[in-house]
């Protein structure tokens, strides 16, 4: 595979032996520091939207590996205003060795792909989010030993969180429930994917209303933002309707005891998580975001075929 677009283009052999690599090259990391399998390499990471984890992270993933990261603001290169995707694309491929791109199109990045000869990294589009999928089942995995018959439950917007951390669930055999407000379901071609990798791995896809009832039983606990990047428009009317959906100690409680919290972050503090759970027991929001780094080393080493 030349790109890292959608968590559900790997089967799960593939996903499980990405995040074997990520785990090896974390406890590296920790033993005092992994050798420079990147030297010489360079990433362009081009982003439309803002970003704190994914540009850090991979810039320091690049660096931890001996290569280099080179950040494109939203305004310098103006994808497909300034100049043609398929322009940048083909430009780029013999400048840099490989291109991360945040959009708010995910047909953008598809493009960038097609036209670049170098692999590209979706870091996030208005369908997905595959790296923070994959810094999620890390960090799930690191509690529980395996995804395989847990219950995952995404408590808020079917959004691009929510698709990979559903592709990534129904893949490695967790049971996955989404509980949201109608009008703010999964699309429906985003759940035909989960259907078919649930299918293959024999796990269960539920969709409630009730966070309630969707809580009870479950491992983890994951949110986002009521309102995501390029939505701005509709945050009042999404303030009205999500409240019932926010992650409080009540929610908490109704879980599993042993639940873990997650959110992908940035988050708002005391609209869909609350500060007393995000500091409290249960959360591992922190080592969660940590995990993108160690994730995405995984990834950058597998594209550029050096592990
Ligand atoms: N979770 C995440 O992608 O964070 P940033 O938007 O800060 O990169
Ligand atoms: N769903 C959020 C995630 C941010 C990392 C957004 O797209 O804005």
């Amino acid at each position: 595979m030349k790109d890292f677009l959608a968590i559900s283009d790997f089967s799960a052999q593939e996903i499980q032996s990405m995040l074997d690599l990520a785990v090896a090259l974390k406890a590296e990391r920790a033993a005092g520091g992994n050798p420079p399998l990147l030297k010489g390499k360079v990433l362009a990471m081009i982003f439309q939207k803002p970003s704190l984890r994914t540009r850090v992270s991979f810039d320091m993933a690049m660096r931890h590996l001996g290569g280099d990261a080179l950040y494109l603001s939203p305004n310098e290169i103006g994808l497909g205003k300034r100049e043609s995707i398929a322009d940048i694309a083909r430009v780029m491929s013999g400048y840099v060795d490989a291109l991360m791109a945040r959009v708010f199109d995910h047909q953008h990045v598809v493009d960038l792909a097609r036209w670049s000869t170098i692999p590209v990294i979706n870091g996030l589009s208005d369908y997905n989010h595959p790296c923070q999928g994959m810094a999620d089942v890390l960090t799930i995995q690191e509690k529980f030993g395996t995804l395989k018959g847990l219950n995952v439950c995404f408590v808020g917007d079917g959004n691009n969180v929510a698709v990979s951390l559903l592709h990534a669930c129904a893949l490695l055999g967790a049971n996955f429930t989404l509980a949201s407000p109608e009008g703010y379901d999964f699309k429906p071609q985003a759940l035909e994917i989960g259907r078919k990798l649930a299918a293959q791995s024999g796990s269960q896809i539920r969709l409630l209303r009730d966070p309630h009832e969707a809580v009870r039983g479950a491992q983890v606990i994951y949110t986002d933002t009521w309102t995501s990047m390029g939505q701005e428009e509709e945050a009042r009317q999404r303030e009205l309707v999500f409240p019932p959906y926010q992650v409080n100690a009540r929610l908490v409680a109704e879980a599993d005891k042993d639940v873990i919290v997650m959110h992908c972050l940035p988050a708002h503090r005391n609209q869909e998580l609350t500060d007393e759970v995000a500091d409290g027991p249960h959360s591992v929001i922190f080592q969660q975001a940590h995990n993108r780094m160690h994730a995405q080393k995984a990834i950058l080493a597998r594209l550029l075929n050096v592990a």
